[in-house]
């Protein structure tokens, strides 16, 4: 595991930033594993900064999403669907051919995960996979759990998450409560992970997820066992290890 520390949020970024960009260089036609929440947001803003100076061509890259709410419409504002549009490919020149999320209007739910992992299978899986973290250790939203989840799932989301996103939402109770996600399986599968984690609230579960015992209580931690995974932190998320 490497780990990069970096003095703040933008230096953050801008590393993890370099990394995707590196990737996207030396495979033109790679597959990027992708992710929202509130850290990748910094370095989406340096992937179409350095699009627009001419230094990156997406037109040949795919992508897949971790996750996506169950029942939200894509052109819901909190649809990650949205957002992912929002912060990165209306900006870029990817072919909206090659964006996957799985479909959160699908409303049978083993339908639609068999269709993600089945899509991802026939990329011929993913070359670099995106993750933030959640509070609880979460990855994508595979929850705290007895058993490690294995392909792409759906997934009742914890009061803990609800709480944590509701900050986007005009009330927790508009939170969705179900949510499609890779599994741990799916994650483990990619050839390369990059984590970011930043704020001071982050550090104790980066202590725990990558320094502790390995546990589907903590689902993060399950990466200390992929051979090729890089830890991008901002100072305070690193304060304790
Ligand atoms: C969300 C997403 C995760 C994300 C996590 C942390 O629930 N499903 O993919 O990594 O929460 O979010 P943030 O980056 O806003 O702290």
């Amino acid at each position: 595991m490497r780990i990069y520390k970096a003095a703040n949020y933008k230096e953050m970024s801008r590393k993890a930033a370099n990394i995707i960009s590196a990737q996207v260089i030396l495979k033109p036609d790679c597959v990027l594993g992708l992710a929202t929440g509130s850290t990748p947001i910094g370095l989406y803003e340096y992937l179409v900064d350095w699009y627009k100076k001419g230094d990156l061509d997406f037109s040949k890259v795919q992508t897949v999403n971790l996750d996506e709410y169950k029942g939200l419409p894509r052109d819901n504002d909190q649809s990650y669907y949205y957002f992912m549009h929002d912060n990165l490919f209306n900006h870029i020149n990817i072919d909206p051919a090659n964006v996957h999320l799985p479909d959160g209007m699908e409303p049978d739910a083993e339908k639609e995960c068999r269709r993600y992992d089945e899509l991802i299978r026939s990329l011929g899986g993913v070359d670099i996979q995106l993750l933030g973290i959640g509070h609880n250790g979460h990855i994508g939203f595979n929850e705290p759990d007895t058993v490690f989840a294995k392909g792409t799932h759906c997934v009742k989301l914890q009061e803990s998450t609800i709480q944590a996103n509701k900050r986007f939402f005009a009330s927790a109770e508009e939170v969705p409560q179900y949510a499609y996600t890779m599994g741990i399986q799916t994650i483990m599968s990619a050839k390369k992970i990059l984590i970011m984690a930043n704020g001071a609230g982050k550090a104790e579960i980066i202590k725990k997820a990558f320094f502790g015992p390995i546990t589907p209580e903590v689902p993060a931690s399950v990466l200390q066992l992929h051979g090729d995974v890089t830890l991008v932190l901002d100072n305070e998320a690193a304060s304790l290890i």
